[in-house]
């Protein structure tokens, strides 16, 4: 049924980077938007914390409000966005708007990561849509991707670049050397970094968004799953340059592979061949490469983080689901997800090549011993480099590459040589993609 809507209302959760951006973007884009929509939108309402902090002129202070019950128990909002993160109050606030009827557009990878098939399956039942394209990657509309231009295909693997601050990071200390704080100080500043850094740097938000992509990219139900989770703090400058000389950069990945009926999920910084199109990707920009089985590789790119590039994703999926509820397909994209529990790879079954950096005391016989442990457990070594001479209590770095190893063998050697009395701090591991 074809519903004539003389004008679309907005209610906003939250005003914040993301919330900002919203509100320009509807702001300085309205005439399109209007022409394109057949009607206008209208922001009516937008729950704060804190009516006071807010000085976007762009907004009209009578909507202001600090009481959810006026954004989504008020029936005459169509859509309700919700770009106020967390999972508290959130999950409640989300899923009290759709059973009322809703559409919801969310930006918030937390929630999803939490309570994503929880939420979808209550749109279902209510027949709306959620939309949540801004949730990962940005601007990068790779939501709509996955759940609708590749439907004619399964996806075998997905490896992409989702934190755009680890990756401003991570280029700021290759390309410039700059140490690890001064390049964090930097992106908080730009507006990447979450209100918790640890998220962006401790591989949590990373985490998140892949299991997003993979609840679409496999039709997994992994509300709440514990997925392998490394961030990119332990990283030292010297790694940057070790990487270089093997023909690597590092970056954070995150990475979803199917084996037979089990996913492989983790997140972890990772030596990436200098010529593969990912290690291209510098700075806040953020990447993802697709290996769907008919269609062979594909890979997105874009701006990944910050408000403009956000709220670009947001507006997007508001068109959407603002389109599908004049059209009376309200929910019909939402049902298209269906979801069935998978089974996760364990961590210890996970293969790859393998980097090793141990700073060990230069003595006769430490090679012997380290070469030793690693072939004791199948460990294959590819290549190996010691830099400069230790001297008394001054280690030095013995760096390692292995051929494909498996997990398991890997840990158990690591763990005999760093309790070895020749190594003088814990060996450092950074996994190879590939
Ligand atoms: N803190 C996130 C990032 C913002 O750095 O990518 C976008 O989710």
């Amino acid at each position: 049924m074809t519903r004539l809507l003389t004008m679309i209302r907005i209610g906003l959760l939250g005003c914040g980077t993301v919330g900002g951006g919203v509100v320009q973007l509807l702001r300085t884009n309205a005439a399109s938007l209007e022409a394109r929509m057949g009607a206008p939108f209208e922001l009516v309402r937008v729950l704060v914390l804190d009516p006071s902090v807010v000085t976007l002129k762009e907004l009209d202070r009578s909507c202001l409000t600090t009481d959810a019950e006026r954004v989504i128990g008020d029936p005459s909002i169509d859509v309700v966005i919700e770009v106020m993160g967390g999972v508290d109050p959130t999950r409640d606030y989300v899923g009290r708007a759709i059973a009322a009827g809703k559409q919801v557009v969310t930006a918030n990878k937390a929630l999803l990561a939490r309570h994503g098939a929880e939420l979808l399956d209550r749109a279902h039942e209510h027949g709306v849509d959620m939309a949540f394209e801004a949730a990962v990657g940005g601007g990068i509309p790779i939501i709509r991707v996955v759940r609708d231009a590749l439907a004619g295909d399964t996806i075998s693997s997905l490896s992409g670049i989702v934190n755009g601050t680890s990756n401003y990071i991570l280029s700021r200390m290759q390309a410039d050397g700059m140490p690890f704080e001064a390049a964090l100080k930097e992106a908080k500043e730009k507006g990447y970094a979450e209100a918790n850094p640890t998220l962006d740097v401790g591989g949590g938000d990373a985490a998140h968004k892949l299991v997003v992509l993979a609840m679409l990219a496999f039709g997994a139900r992994l509300d709440g799953v514990s997925i392998l989770t490394e961030g990119i703090d332990a990283v030292e400058p010297v790694d940057h340059s070790f990487a270089d000389r093997f023909g690597f950069v590092v970056k954070l990945l995150a990475i979803a592979k199917e084996h037979g009926k089990k996913l492989e999920l983790r997140v972890h910084p990772t030596l990436v061949d200098k010529d593969a199109p990912l290690a291209g990707v510098h700075g806040v920009l953020n990447a993802i490469a697709i290996e769907g089985r008919a269609l062979g590789p594909c890979f997105l790119s874009g701006r990944g983080a910050g408000a403009h590039p956000t709220a670009v994703s947001v507006v997007g999926d508001l068109v959407d689901v603002a389109i599908a509820k004049r059209n009376g397909t309200a929910g019909q994209r939402t049902r298209a997800i269906r979801l069935a529990k998978r089974e996760l790879l364990p961590a210890e079954d996970i293969e790859s090549r393998y980097y090793f950096r141990f700073s060990v005391f230069d003595r006769p016989g430490v090679l012997a011993k380290i070469t030793g442990a690693l072939g004791q457990r199948g460990v294959s070594i590819e290549q190996m480099v010691q830099q400069g001479r230790g001297s008394g209590d001054v280690p030095v770095d013995v760096v390692i590459l292995t051929h494909e190893s498996k997990e398991a063998d890997v840990q158990a050697a690591l763990d005999v040589i760093g309790k070895s009395d020749f190594v003088a701090k814990p060996p450092r591991m950074i996994r190879v993609h590939g």
